[in-house]
């Protein structure tokens, strides 16, 4: 299903269609749309805001495909990152009890991760991904042009998805070769980003092929989920602007300490994880602290992961070994991200990164 450099194939796989129809995000669709080579497609360019991946938009894209006449012989084409993927796909799937539809991405986490596998969604009240459904896209098609216009910051959310990718499927952790990966980011070699993007894209599709509807092992590609959406939640309500990738690496590193206390994951991969963590990315001042933990964990409470008033994050006994069945108390979800915060506090306070 997955094609790679093949955006010159868009225009004959749409053809067997009847009637086609881009939805691409506003923001980035100046640099997204003429890298389509679509001539005269109709177009819907939509809000593609974390902010605006709700019902609202939704509405608005069925309105444009009800508007431009679209049956079950039309295509929706979802041109953008992972907000345009999970609510365009959203809409696609629900209008007229669902049109087909094809995911190009154009951000990396959207390469990696977001344009496969089927999941669409729209956050509620600030809920991440409340209403959603599992609908596998006809085709995705990844090209990393798109990349050369993406900001830094969106880049390295995309690697945090890439880093889970490695460390639920691979033995070991390579930390040299992902750093080598991520100096394509800064004019480096592109090879070793296209080699990753291509491993991720495939274990995703790979996972995704045992386990559509996740009732079982497709949960480990939730690891770092289940603290990071809480994160990523917090930081939608208090307007602070945290990528959901950022979020996850965060989630990641709070679920490794978990790991360790409940699995017996090696302390010295942990130690390593989380100073690579520190090392690449911050946790911008002011979004975790002590006062915030009863937000957070309302938000864990409500994650769709959790069975009754457990609570289940993928744990991993070692790199490519997971767990998604061990029931996490609260006071040890809120140990683990008492120690972000405190990772925090002494990074701030000494001025440099954690190793
Ligand atoms: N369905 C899934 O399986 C799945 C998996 C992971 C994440 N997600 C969802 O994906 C979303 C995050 O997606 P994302 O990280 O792709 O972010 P995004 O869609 O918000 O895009 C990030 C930013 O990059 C800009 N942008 C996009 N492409 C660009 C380009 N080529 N050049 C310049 N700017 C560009 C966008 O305008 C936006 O400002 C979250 O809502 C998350 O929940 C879904």
């Amino acid at each position: 299903m997955i094609k790679t450099h093949s955006l010159s194939d868009l225009g004959t796989l749409v053809k067997k269609y009847s009637n086609v129809i881009v939805v691409a995000d506003k923001n980035s669709a100046k640099y997204t749309l003429p890298l389509l080579e679509l001539p005269k497609v109709q177009t819907l360019l939509i809000d593609g805001r974390e902010q605006c991946k709700n019902i609202d938009t939704v509405v608005e894209i069925w309105k444009k495909f009800e508007a431009l006449h679209l049956d079950r012989n039309s295509v929706a084409v979802n041109l953008g990152g992972g907000v345009v993927s999970d609510v365009s796909g959203f809409a696609a799937s629900t209008y007229k009890r669902g049109i087909p539809y094809i995911n190009v991405p154009t951000t990396l986490l959207a390469m990696v991760d977001a344009s496969i596998g089927g999941k669409t969604a729209v956050n509620v009240d600030g809920i991440k991904n409340l209403a959603g459904l599992f609908a596998l896209p006809a085709a995705v098609l990844i090209d990393i042009k798109f990349l050369d216009t993406l900001p830094l910051k969106e880049k390295m959310s995309g690697f945090a998805e890439l880093i889970k990718m490695y460390a639920i499927t691979k033995k070991t952790l390579d930390l040299t070769y992902l750093t080598y990966v991520i100096s394509a980011f800064s004019g480096g070699d592109k090879m070793p980003l296209e080699e990753a993007i291509l491993f991720s894209a495939k274990q995703k599709e790979k996972v995704v092929s045992k386990d559509f509807t996740e009732q079982g092992s497709r949960k480990i590609l939730n690891f770092g989920h289940t603290v990071g959406h809480a994160i990523e939640s917090l930081c939608l309500k208090k307007n602070i602007p945290l990528t959901h990738g950022e979020a996850v690496l965060w989630g990641m590193v709070a679920e490794l300490y978990l790991s360790v206390k409940l699995l017996d994951f090696p302390m010295n991969e942990y130690n390593k994880f989380k100073a690579f963590a520190h090392e690449h990315y911050d946790i911008p001042q002011g979004i975790l602290n002590k006062k915030d933990l009863p937000v957070l964990m309302s938000f864990i409470r409500n994650d769709k992961k959790n069975s009754g008033d457990k609570i289940y994050p993928v744990l991993l006994s070692h790199y490519g070994a997971c767990r998604w069945d061990i029931p996490v108390s609260e006071e040890d979800v809120k140990d683990s991200i008492m120690q972000l915060i405190l990772q925090e506090v002494y990074k701030r306070k000494l001025g440099c990164s954690l190793k």
